[in-house]
């Protein structure tokens, strides 16, 4: 029995259906013993995924980029989705990919003949509530310590693992990493700063994983008449910004209220955040 999991849903495993709660996978599966594979999350909304080409697109960069070849077409990745959806039976939830370089003997070089290990799992959602998106997140600044193959949606997530824990022991909602003084993005989400009504968005590049969610706040504050700038974003920058939000398939988009224990602008959500929040809100009730 898993703990916190419905143990009775079922997963796909390698062209099996099964139970949560037995499905199985080699100790020597490449996953488990170098953490070499990718994955990626899918949201849906009353059982209709959300930006699904932009997910298995970004699923399919990270196969590429790290040289593995499933045989599986787009096709394929639309179906097994949209199948995994109808057979859960559920509404608002997340769809969660994961493909490792599959099962071998222990050598760190790619194996001749190994066949990539695929599992996909549905979970419930439930949408973020009035009080995170009204009153907001807390954050705290660390250094960023991760790789530098971020655009790379890998589940060697140590890293992150580990900036996620600094939040919880500093009793905060996430942190900030930053890259040599500029920010990077958080623990499991990409960041915005807003400073006298821009939006300032990190370059896309090797330092970050790139969101779905990117390029959708770029149409979203296009559409809300928000000037949209990306570049590099300094600590200095971060600290003194009017506002700070965050965004991720899981969090949708929040704003962060508190920064290093002090208030970001006037400590509560402000108006860019009201205009993306009302745009992202339109987004999912036409879907
Ligand atoms: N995380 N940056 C990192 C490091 C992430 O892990 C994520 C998503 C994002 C935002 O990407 P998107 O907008 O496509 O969700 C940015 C997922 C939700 C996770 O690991 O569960």
């Amino acid at each position: 029995m898993i703990p916190d999991v419905d143990n009775d849903s079922i997963v796909y495993l390698n062209g099996q259906y099964v139970r949560l709660g037995d499905a199985k996978i080699s100790v020597l599966d490449r996953g488990f013993i170098f953490g070499d594979g990718i994955y990626d999350v899918v949201p849906a909304y009353q059982g209709k995924p959300f930006r699904m080409e932009g997910h298995l697109a970004r699923l399919e960069r990270s196969l590429t980029a790290i040289g593995i070849d499933t045989g599986m077409t787009r096709d394929n990745w639309r179906a097994l989705v949209t199948d995994m959806i109808a057979r859960s039976g559920l509404g608002d939830c997340m769809v969660y990919i994961q493909v490792t370089r599959g099962v071998a003997r222990r050598d760190h070089a790619f194996p001749e003949n190994a066949q990539p290990t695929i599992f996909c799992m549905v979970s419930p959602f439930t949408r973020p509530d009035a009080t995170k998106r009204e009153k907001g997140l807390s954050a705290v600044g660390i250094p960023d310590i991760r790789w530098l193959r971020c655009e790379v949606k890998s589940v060697s997530l140590l890293g992150n693992v580990l900036a996620k824990q600094q939040a919880v022991e500093a009793g905060v909602d996430d942190v900030l990493q930053f890259r040599d003084g500029f920010l990077s993005e958080g623990s499991s989400c990409n960041i915005w700063v807003v400073r006298n009504g821009v939006l300032l968005a990190p370059p896309r590049n090797n330092l970050i994983l790139e969101g779905i969610r990117y390029g959708l706040i770029e149409e979203l504050a296009a559409a809300a008449n928000v000037p949209f700038e990306v570049r590099a974003i300094s600590e200095a920058e971060v600290d003194t910004a009017d506002e700070l939000m965050l965004t991720s398939a899981t969090k949708e988009i929040l704003p962060i209220t508190r920064y290093n224990a002090r208030p970001v602008g006037k400590g509560v959500a402000g108006p860019v955040y009201a205009a993306l929040r009302a745009g992202y809100d339109k987004v999912i009730a036409a879907l």
